[in-house]
């Protein structure tokens, strides 16, 4: 099993086949989808499907979205992570996305932030980008509660296909200030 991060609760790792039948749980669930403008799955073979296309980023750009584990009873909860972006998004391209999406029955327990703590720092540390960036829809209350909490910087409002997006980023100066702020 390839660790990539680990935090109090939770273990990060390379998302694999056996996780197929929690992660179609999870893409069923139309309010985990709802500021994601995608359709709930009708086939078990579209779960393999995601995870065949984000085992197939790894090889291509070094990283992608990960299985987030839950250490006391080793379950697969949703995933985190980072994504290489290489489509074009509020005038940007090729950059390096935090995301995370998980099982509706793990809200609310302070899951994401941690996660998505962990996947900045796991970026910075070994994949060197300047900058981490991060857009949610900007009726997504919570993913941006979560992206302000790990100190994601708020930049503006854009349209995707019609809808609000909040953008944010955070540089790698930022990173490692706050950090040692933390630590201090
Ligand atoms: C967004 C999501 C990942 C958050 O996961 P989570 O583990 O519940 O997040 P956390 O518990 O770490 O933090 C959520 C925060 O949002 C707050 N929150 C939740 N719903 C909220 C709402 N409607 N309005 C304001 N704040 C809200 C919570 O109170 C919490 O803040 P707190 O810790 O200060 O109390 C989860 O809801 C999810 O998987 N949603 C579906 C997929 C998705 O939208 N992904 C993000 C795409 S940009």
């Amino acid at each position: 099993m390839n660790i990539l991060a680990e935090t109090d609760r939770l273990i990060l790792r390379e998302i694999l086949s056996s996780d197929t039948s929690s992660m179609y749980e999870m893409y069923t669930d139309p309010l985990v989808l709802q500021y994601l403008g995608e359709k709930p799955f009708v086939h078990v073979q579209q779960a393999e499907e995601v995870i065949e296309f984000i085992r197939a980023q790894y090889i291509a750009n070094g990283t992608g979205r990960l299985a987030v584990i839950k250490k006391d009873t080793n379950e697969f909860i949703g995933w985190a992570g980072l994504k290489y972006v290489t489509g074009s998004y509020n005038d940007h391209t090729n950059y390096y996305e935090v995301g995370y999406r998980f099982i509706q029955k793990y809200w609310g327990k302070g899951y994401a932030t941690e996660a998505a703590r962990a996947s900045i720092d796991y970026g910075f540390s070994e994949l060197m980008p300047d900058k981490i960036y991060a857009m949610a829809d900007s009726g997504n209350k919570a993913s941006r509660v979560v992206l302000e909490k790990v100190g994601m910087r708020y930049l503006e409002k854009f349209d995707l296909g019609g809808i609000d997006h909040d953008w944010f980023e955070i540089s790698r100066t930022e990173w490692d200030q706050r950090r040692s702020e933390q630590h201090q």
